[in-house]
């Protein structure tokens, strides 16, 4: 059974796999952790395990890289030493968020889309969400994606509006 876990250097190969795929999909955008890393470099195992450990810093309440940012729980869903998808819990909105982001964003990666998992890992997120205060969470998705739609939807997602190109909903947590 999949499984949000912390990011992990244990799951490196896959995770380069993963942003492989996620970078020849021509179905969706390439997330923004895809952009944000340069595979190669991450190749060499210090280089990923400084990478999975920035990615666990970002947690820190404390943790202030760039003007704006607000701490980040970031979680791979993985089974064995398979990384399927990749989750990410802001813990509070600012106004950019408001509009867009929300609370929680999430990618599965291109060969594993389609069998549940991003319903299912959604629903693992939010006692995770609810346990760092967030009694519902803000979750935005651009009007043409269904997938998102539905996922959010089948989470107990409550349509709030729609702000330019995103529709916002609200998501209980428990
Ligand atoms: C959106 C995304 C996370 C969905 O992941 P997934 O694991 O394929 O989703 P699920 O398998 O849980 O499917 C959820 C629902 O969407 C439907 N669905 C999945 N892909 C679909 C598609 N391309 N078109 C239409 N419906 C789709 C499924 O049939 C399912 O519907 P159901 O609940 O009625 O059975 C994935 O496509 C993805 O990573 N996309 C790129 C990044 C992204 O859009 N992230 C979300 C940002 S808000």
């Amino acid at each position: 059974m999949p499984e949000l876990i912390n990011p992990t250097a244990r799951l490196r190969a896959s995770f380069l796999a993963a942003v492989t795929e996620f970078r020849q999909d021509r179905d969706t955008p390439v997330p923004w952790f895809v952009t944000d890393v340069d595979p190669p470099a991450l190749t060499d195992a210090r280089a990923f395990n400084a990478y999975v450990a920035r990615v666990l810093g970002e947690r820190d309440e404390t943790a202030a890289p760039w003007d704006g940012f607000v701490p980040m729980t970031t979680l791979w869903w993985a089974e064995g030493d398979q990384m399927l998808g990749r989750l990410a819990i802001r813990h509070r909105l600012t106004p950019a968020l408001e509009k867009a982001g929300g609370h929680i964003g999430y990618d599965v990666r291109p060969s594993a889309r389609r069998q549940g998992h991003a319903t299912a890992m959604l629903a693992a997120a939010l006692p995770i969400a609810a346990s760092l205060g967030i009694t519902e969470a803000l979750l935005t998705c651009d009007d043409t994606n269904t997938a998102s739609q539905r996922v959010i939807e089948a989470n107990g997602g409550r349509f709030i509006d729609t702000v330019g190109q995103k529709l916002r909903y609200w998501v209980p947590t428990s």
